[in-house]
């Protein structure tokens, strides 16, 4: 099997979005699909996805005291740099599936617009974290903060650091999302998140049926 791009014998797909869009749940549906038919699927996420990235992720997202915003961007790179290093390249070069909730895109739509420090640095930090590596398929699960808010509201847990920001901070992360996603047009699928969940499982499926051929 064959990512689209030839680079590689694996295939990286990431999910986007803001917090409460259901990126999680899409996630699992599309792993379960992938595994019924016999690939092997790695499922992971950021900030998190290794043993350093959970104690990273316990700084950005619990930390209650100030953390300036080009330390949190340097510990998300960091969380990226060794998930990616250690996790990510190895499972691709093996030939796996790699599904993972948040990639490069939530450092420039959370830092970059979020916290203003700039969509082009934000992303040069985590290419150069990365040593370049973009996903095959990046799907954006886009939806009205005020709708994502409720769900999470729903949810009943704590809020974390981000999920706690103002509205108007979820705005701009909103608007940075589908702005990448304007500007990749091949590597995103941006989906309705206020659709069905089966539904926009159907459509993930279609596309990723594309790239592995
Ligand atoms: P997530 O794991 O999706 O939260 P949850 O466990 O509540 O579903 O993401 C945690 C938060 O981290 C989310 O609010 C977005 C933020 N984030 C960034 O600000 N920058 C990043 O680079 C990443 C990966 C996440």
């Amino acid at each position: 099997m064959t990512a689209a791009t030839d680079r590689r014998p694996g295939l990286f797909v990431t999910f986007e979005g803001g917090d409460g869009v259901g990126k999680t749940t899409q996630a699992t549906l599309l792993e379960r699909w992938l595994t019924d038919a016999g690939r092997t699927v790695v499922r992971t996420r950021e900030p998190g996805g290794t043993e350093v990235g959970v104690l990273i992720r316990d700084i950005v997202l619990h930390h209650r005291g100030e953390v300036s915003p080009r330390a949190e961007a340097l510990l998300y790179a960091a969380d990226r740099a060794h998930h990616i290093e250690t996790v990510v390249r190895p499972a691709l070069d093996r030939g796996d599936i790699v599904i993972q909730d948040r990639y490069l895109d939530s450092s420039v739509a959370y830092q970059g617009a979020g916290r203003v420090l700039g969509r082009d640095e934000v992303r040069q930090l985590s290419l150069w974290a990365t040593a370049g590596l973009l996903p095959d398929l990046t799907v954006l699960l886009d939806l009205d903060p005020a709708a994502a808010r409720a769900r999470l509201d729903a949810d009943d847990k704590p809020f974390d650091r981000l999920e706690a920001e103002k509205e108007s901070f979820h705005a701009r992360v909103r608007d940075e999302f589908l702005v990448l996603a304007a500007a990749e047009p091949d590597r995103f699928l941006v989906l309705d998140a206020s659709s069905a969940p089966d539904v926009l499982a159907a459509l993930v499926r279609e596309r990723v049926k594309t790239l592995l051929g």
